[in-house]
């Protein structure tokens, strides 16, 4: 198992990094890993989105100081690309990806190097890849699919438009309630976890 693990729980004392915590030691394995929090993703400012639309969709030979702009977006590729099982951790924010999520995802989901176009259809990459997220959330959105929370539905989308056959997500919704009401909810996360990790490793 080639592990990629990409992040983003910057707050101190975060319950994403606790459920992230409790998967990697169910793990035997050393991750590649995009910290999020710590570094936060290039966003596609004009050098950039002219970069990649230039040679993405148009083929061309890029200047070196456009090849150098989108360079760091191309290494979110490359980790990714060479892994086959990924984990992201983050916080629902504002009901769905906190900023630095999406603009990683919108690092990677690359025309010709995670997805192309064939005979009309789009086909993703990654076809030998999973994806496990886990994210909590202070209000609980269990009870409403399709309501409130945009973070399943988006994520699942986006891994699977790169090719990804399996997309589980495993949520530790309600962390605003009690703190024991809190640690049990954690705790059945981490049971759910300790499932999807088990058919991993099958
Ligand atoms: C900027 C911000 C926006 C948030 N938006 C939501 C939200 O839309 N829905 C929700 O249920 N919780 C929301 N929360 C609460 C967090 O998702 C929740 O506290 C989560 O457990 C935080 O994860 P962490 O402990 O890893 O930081 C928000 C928190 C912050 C800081």
């Amino acid at each position: 198992m080639k592990l990629h693990v990409v992040r983003y729980t910057p707050r101190t004392g975060s319950r994403t990094a606790r459920l992230l915590d409790h998967a990697l030691a169910q793990l035997e394995v050393t991750p590649t890993v995009t910290d999020l929090g710590a570094s936060q993703p290039p966003l596609f400012d004009t050098t950039r989105v002219d970069a990649y639309v230039a040679r993405n969709y148009g083929g061309a030979e890029l200047s070196a100081q456009a090849a150098a702009a989108i360079k760091p977006m191309d290494a979110y590729v490359d980790k990714l690309r060479a892994a086959d099982r990924v984990i992201l951790a983050t916080p629902m924010h504002n009901f769905g990806l906190p900023a630095p999520v999406k603009a990683w995802f919108d690092a990677v989901i690359q025309k010709d190097r995670t997805w192309t176009v064939r005979d009309g259809q789009y086909e993703g990459w990654l076809t030998g890849h999973k994806a496990l997220v886990l994210y909590t959330s202070a209000g609980q959105y269990e009870e409403e699919p399709g309501s409130y929370d945009l973070l399943t539905p988006t994520v699942r989308q986006l891994f699977g438009f790169m090719g990804f056959q399996e997309v589980d997500v495993v949520a530790g919704q309600g962390a605003a309630a009690d703190p024991d009401t809190v640690e049990q909810r954690l705790a059945a996360a981490c049971g759910r976890i300790d499932g999807v990790l088990a058919r991993w490793r099958a």
